[in-house]
């Protein structure tokens, strides 16, 4: 039901400077694959088969990654050597892409709007493909989130216990329990020092937004960091009506820091390499 899922993916990741400088964070690959594939493949999943992808100056490698690449297939057609373009000509086959350039960076909230053109009026999913998100025992996140925005229609966040100490590199929600990892939001706080925040639930980069969020945006003043916040932004959707935090079934790698991109790797290496 939902078809479309953006990407901000313009950022300059600066954590893994210089492999970044010329070549986008995004395509940093996770053994085989660039992470913004792990990602669009999760949508593809979740059956969002629209990627829009809100992108930036130096970014064009994410482009053509998806798209074709004549010479290549030419060259590798027939021999042994087609298997390790599988997965992306999978994706190629679902998957349509559209991009929007975003020329200034002014936080996730302002990428968010930046995409509006592609999305519309319609609900769709986000994935923040620094975090790499895996279900080895079912759905991934983004299809988990998807189903249960059909029960609520309403913007869902997903949602994971970290650490006291580690609350201020992300968002951090409070609220009602309704069920089983499910709570109703009552707040919300962007990059909250230890001593104010709700909880320990923070914010992992996978979200349904539903698109009253494009003119909630644009009302929202710059917040943390003096960026415009998407937190911000939901935190008024949920006082206004209805935002959900979601602690999805899975695996979650920080892929924006060194540490977290190495236990990925060590991960998928050991887990996954080979065997999809
Ligand atoms: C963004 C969001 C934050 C969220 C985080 C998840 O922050 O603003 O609310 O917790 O992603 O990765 P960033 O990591 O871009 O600073």
């Amino acid at each position: 039901m939902i078809k479309k899922c953006l990407f901000p993916v313009a950022g300059y990741g600066t954590r893994f400077l210089p492999a970044t400088k010329s070549m986008p964070k995004e395509m940093l690959p996770v053994v085989n694959k660039p992470l913004v594939q792990y990602g669009v493949e999760e949508a593809i999943e979740a059956g969002m088969t629209t990627c829009a992808l809100v992108t930036g100056r130096g970014k064009r490698a994410i482009a053509d990654h998806f798209d074709i690449n004549y010479e290549l297939e030419h060259q590798i057609q027939g021999t042994g050597k087609e298997v390790y373009l599988e997965s992306i000509r999978n994706v190629l086959d679902r998957g349509t892409f559209t991009m929007v350039r975003q020329r200034e960076m002014k936080g996730l909230g302002h990428a968010i709007l930046t995409g509006e053109s592609l999305i519309g009026n319609e609900p769709f999913g986000v994935i923040l493909s620094d975090d790499l998100c895996m279900n080895p025992e079912g759905d991934g996140v983004l299809a988990q989130m998807a189903a249960l925005y059909r029960q609520f229609r309403c913007s869902i966040v997903a949602i994971q216990e970290v650490p006291e100490d580690e609350v201020h590199k992300y968002g951090v929600i409070a609220g009602e329990p309704m069920k089983e990892g499910l709570y109703r939001v009552e707040s919300m706080v962007e990059k909250p020092k230890k001593e104010d925040a709700p909880s320990n639930l923070a914010i992992i980069g996978r979200y349904i937004l539903t698109p009253d969020i494009f003119d909630i945006i644009r009302a929202t003043e710059p917040g943390a960091n003096g960026e415009i916040q998407l937190t911000d932004a939901l935190m008024k959707q949920a006082q206004m009506g209805c935002v959900m935090a979601y602690k999805f079934k899975g695996l979650r790698f920080d892929c924006g820091s060194v540490p977290g991109f190495v236990e990925a790797t060590n991960y998928v290496f050991e887990n996954v390499y080979g065997q999809d």
